[in-house]
């Protein structure tokens, strides 16, 4: 990542394009061979950002978009981990970027049409850049599980989206963080695009009590791998990226 090297997507680990049971990725995938493009030298060069973009309520999703005294609904959790590379070494400088539904399982987006309400606290998105070893940290509420028009009952997981940074554009990686212990994840036709179990473990995060906040907050562990044996599963791993 911090190098500019580019990485192809491993096919044993990654879905496959044309899963039917994901019924978008049916006209989504290709229908031909790919093409491999090269890669121009602003993709590979900018725009950077720096840290003074970032503002103070940036990773504080349970206040960054609430009334000056509130605060949003739900259950208060810390999500923190670090950025690694494929040795294990912590990626610092990199922008984390986070968005999920709010604690009823609704998105803040004008194609939303889910009937769970919205909180007028709670916008859903945050950001926030790693430490010199790779650490991230961010307070939110555990979003909720929603229904989406795929099968007759599909169902999605409590998740939070992810988009991992490098120092480029053309180096941005794509997941969902889910929550140990939560049934519905076996449920998701999404993940059943993942043919590894240990890929799909990658994307769970362990409740972790030891960094709890008593009487504040619990904590989930979710740490990035961006290659390598143990790289998390990311869905937007294309060639060239
Ligand atoms: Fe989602």
């Amino acid at each position: 990542m911090s190098d500019g090297s580019y990485f192809q997507r491993d096919r044993g680990w990654h879905p496959p394009a044309y899963a039917p049971g994901y019924k978008t990725s049916v006209k989504r995938s290709p229908q031909a061979a790919l093409i491999s493009l090269n890669t121009t030298i602003s993709e590979m060069t900018g725009p950077v950002f720096g840290h003074n973009m970032l503002g103070e309520l940036d990773n504080d999703l349970v206040h960054n978009y609430a009334k000056p005294g509130e605060s949003a609904i739900g259950q208060r959790i810390i999500v923190y981990g670090r950025v690694l590379d494929e040795n294990g070494r912590g990626v610092p400088g990199a922008l984390v970027e986070f968005w999920q539904a709010n604690a009823g399982g609704r998105y803040r987006h004008k194609k939303e049409t889910y009937l769970a309400p919205l909180d007028p606290n709670f916008g859903g998105c945050g950001r926030a850049i790693t430490d010199e070893h790779g650490g991230y940290r961010f307070r939110t509420i555990q979003p909720g599980a929603y229904p989406w028009p795929n099968g007759v009952n599909d169902w999605r997981p409590a998740h939070i989206h992810f988009s991992v940074f490098g120092h480029a554009f053309a180096q941005r990686l794509i997941t969902q963080m889910y929550f140990e212990g939560d049934p519905m994840i076996w449920q998701c036709p999404i993940v059943k695009t993942i043919p590894s179990r240990e890929a799909i473990e990658s994307l769970i995060a362990p409740l972790d009590m030891n960094n709890t906040i008593p009487m504040d907050a619990r904590a989930y562990k979710f740490d990035i791998v961006l290659r390598g044996r143990r790289s998390t599963m990311f869905e937007n791993r294309k060639e060239g990226n």
